[in-house]
């Protein structure tokens, strides 16, 4: 548990802040004021783990485990052993290493072997030392594994956010904290605060005697190790610490699914050795998924900010695994089918790994014969428009994009939201009351609020004060930056991050209108289906109607500050695909050489393109492409050596030349700037 309260971490570290800018000079590079880089980076570089990343056996049942006991027995020809039992937490398993007693690299599981390295992010974890407290026993070289994970009210606020966003809600945290460490913005990992906790210390031959002196030291050296182990001198103490948390889990503000449980003495670790998979030292227990028996009274169809249909199951409440079950996710039709799920069926809830209860079976003995089947609307529950299956998509959707309330009203809740536009004073509920009122519709309604403060004032429950706080915010919102007005309109995928690089790519609304699907799917982090998505949805006429209205009322549809200015014009009029995995760049680090030396990146291969840049991984599909239209394909090296020196140009790299109809292409897209407005 931390030893200050999160208020008093941020004053601290705002207080520390301040020394820091008043004298440089006493700076360190693992400042805890350095956690929260704005760090954005394309593609994780790879490591390799010194010490391979192995998986735990797993056990379901008590006599597993007596069996497990007995094995080690064996195997120790008859030595006094003890064991070590943790809880195990459901999150994702990191390699950390500290050199001199300061945090130098995080790496994730990946394939065992190697992972990704996932540094900056793991800094952001506020319970994480950056750099250790003293101590002799301190090796100067260690690696700290342990499990990165997202606290369970986190994670409940991060769902109820994407519920109020119309996003799909997470299934679980273990999902969410793996998600989380890979964006690349450290900034936007930090918000998401994941927690951290330890469970073993390697270092190259054995340092400490037991395990469980490691697990003290690592206390002792200020990193975080949950206090919930305990040593066990037998199988049955073993068993009653299993019993002890079966229930008592659920208290933990962590997600846990079992216990780990490892023999304590190193030496007799090394004398029981591994599988191929595993060592044969430890073991895990998972606590069976916690289920219940109930009556399925109703199903809803909630209509999302997309359209998508996704039936909920209205349950008889039951007490199940700490929480009371009321409700449970039926995720799509395919499931009420798959389940012959019928009104008044008692049916079994389960909550595993899953934070959301899902329904698993019917009790079909128990099935009562007035149990009604379920049919599954054809048209939409609220505006009655008959609803559509996308080819490959398992929800029905609300087509009535422009006329169906539920999505109108979810669509404003999005743009008023927290994350897009921020208006003070008008949160969801009254954007709701007002869209229930036939006062707003689109967002661009909200702004001419401003001159119906006469209609405004005879609403019941909105005072004066009120109408001055939501009309300030209104105007305050016009200065939101245009990244999130853009994640504020609700584009179908265009969540922050997409919003974000969209934005500092094309700069302005205007050029983002003039570019093509393709164009915008070489953009880091957009692909073809979001890109597809976007340009359709900027083609629409309604849309370019109400971005019309925006820009009357104001609201930033350029982005401010400096356009990024080239370095050189060296690539002017190259364009270039880049695949793979680099091992000297980040793939956003090499788009942005290319860019800022005049070059285009594109994200498909066709006879036009100028280079193919491949890296470790590129799939065989691509360099065949490539080969086919005789697009030259070259290394991170060659790349280099078409930049000006100043770039970091290997001089001597080999570097084919563009074959004839892959030379220049005329940029199909004027520059911002130079774009007139469309309007
Ligand atoms: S020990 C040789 N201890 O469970 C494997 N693992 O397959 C050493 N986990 O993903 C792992 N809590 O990240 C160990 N107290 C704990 C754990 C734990 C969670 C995870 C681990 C791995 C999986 C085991």
């Amino acid at each position: 548990m931390s030893e200050v309260s999160d208020q008093e971490f941020d004053q601290l570290l705002a207080e520390l802040q301040q020394l820091e800018a008043a004298h440089p000079g006493l700076a360190l590079p693992n400042s805890p004021t350095q956690r929260v880089g704005g760090t954005v980076t394309k593609q994780f570089a790879t490591a390799a783990h010194r010490f391979p990343m192995l998986s735990l056996g797993n056990t379901y049942s008590e006599d597993d485990l007596r069996e497990f006991d007995e094995r080690v027995q064996k195997g120790l020809e008859g030595a006094v052993y003890a064991y070590v039992c943790e809880l195990k937490i459901d999150g994702v398993a990191m390699s950390l290493r500290y050199e001199d007693g300061q945090l130098t690299q995080g790496v994730t599981r990946g394939d065992g072997t190697r992972g990704d390295v996932v540094t900056a992010n793991v800094r952001t974890i506020k319970t994480l030392p950056l750099s250790l407290r003293p101590a002799a026993d301190q090796p100067a070289d260690f690696e700290v594994r342990g499990e990165v994970f997202l606290p369970l009210p986190v994670f409940d606020e991060l769902n109820a956010e994407r519920e109020q966003n119309g996003e799909a809600l997470l299934a679980n945290p273990r999902n969410a904290a793996s998600g989380t460490l890979k964006l690349q913005s450290s900034a936007q990992v930090a918000a998401r605060k994941l927690r951290f906790y330890a469970y073993s210390l390697l270092t190259p031959g054995r340092y400490f005697a037991s395990h469980s002196a490691a697990l003290e030291a690592l206390t002792r050296y200020g990193l975080p190790v949950s206090d919930t182990w305990r040593r066990a001198n037998s199988i049955a103490e073993v068993l009653d610490f299993v019993h002890y948390w079966a229930k008592k889990r659920f208290d933990l503000p962590v997600a846990t699914d079992g216990i780990v449980i490892k023999v304590d003495d190193l030496r007799q670790q090394d004398q029981l050795g591994y599988t191929a998979k595993s060592p044969r030292w430890a073991i895990a227990y998972k606590y069976p998924a916690e289920a219940a028996r109930t009556r399925l009274n109703e199903v809803q169809y909630n209509v999302g900010r997309t359209g998508a249909v996704t039936p909920v199951a209205v349950l008889t409440p039951v007490p199940l695994a700490g929480t009371v079950v009321k409700r449970a996710t039926l995720h799509n039709a395919n499931q009420i089918e798959a389940l012959d799920l019928r009104l008044g069926d008692l049916v079994f809830v389960e909550k595993g790994g899953e934070i959301i209860p899902k329904i698993t079976g019917v009790d079909l003995a128990a099935r009562p014969p007035e149990a009604v089947p379920i049919r599954y609307p054809t048209e939409c529950p609220a505006c009655g428009t008959p609803l559509v299956r996308p080819e490959g998509e398992a929800h029905f959707r609300c087509p009535n994009e422009r006329g169906c309330p539920p999505q109108l009203k979810a669509r404003l809740e999005h743009y008023v939201s927290r994350k897009a536009l921020n208006i003070d004073g008008l949160g969801a509920e009254t954007v709701g009351r007002l869209f229930d009122l036939k006062m707003v519709a689109t967002p661009a309604d909200i702004y001419d609020l401003a001159i119906r403060r006469a209609e405004l004032v005879t609403l019941e429950r909105l005072g004066e004060k009120s109408i001055d706080n939501l009309l300030a915010g209104i105007e305050a919102s016009k200065q939101v930056p245009f990244a999130r007005v853009l994640f504020g309109l609700g584009i179908r995928y265009v969540g922050e991050t997409v919003a974000q690089k969209l934005a500092a790519h094309y700069r302005s609304i205007d050029a983002l209108l003039a570019a093509s699907a393709d164009e915008m799917a070489a953009v880091p982090e957009v692909g073809g289906v979001i890109a597809e998505a976007a340009a359709h949805w900027l083609q629409q006429p309604e849309n370019r109607a109400l971005l019309e209205r925006l820009r009357r009322a104001r609201v930033q549809l350029e982005a401010t500050g400096e356009a990024p200015v080239p370095v050189s014009d060296r690539l002017a009029g190259l364009t270039f695909v880049i695949s793979g995995v680099f091992e000297h760049h980040s793939r956003d680090q090499l788009q942005a050489l290319i860019t800022s030396n005049g070059g285009k990146i594109t994200s498909s291969i066709s006879k036009k393109l100028s280079y193919l840049v491949a890296g470790d991984n590129m799939g065989p599909a691509k360099r065949e492409k490539a080969l086919g239209f005789k697009v030259p394909i070259i290394s991170e090296t060659q790349l280099m050596a078409l930049l000006p020196s100043s770039s970091g140009a290997g001089e001597d790299a080999f570097l084919p030349a563009p074959v004839e109809e892959n030379q220049p292409v005329a940029p199909s897209r004027p520059a911002p700037g130079q774009q007139a407005s469309l309007f």
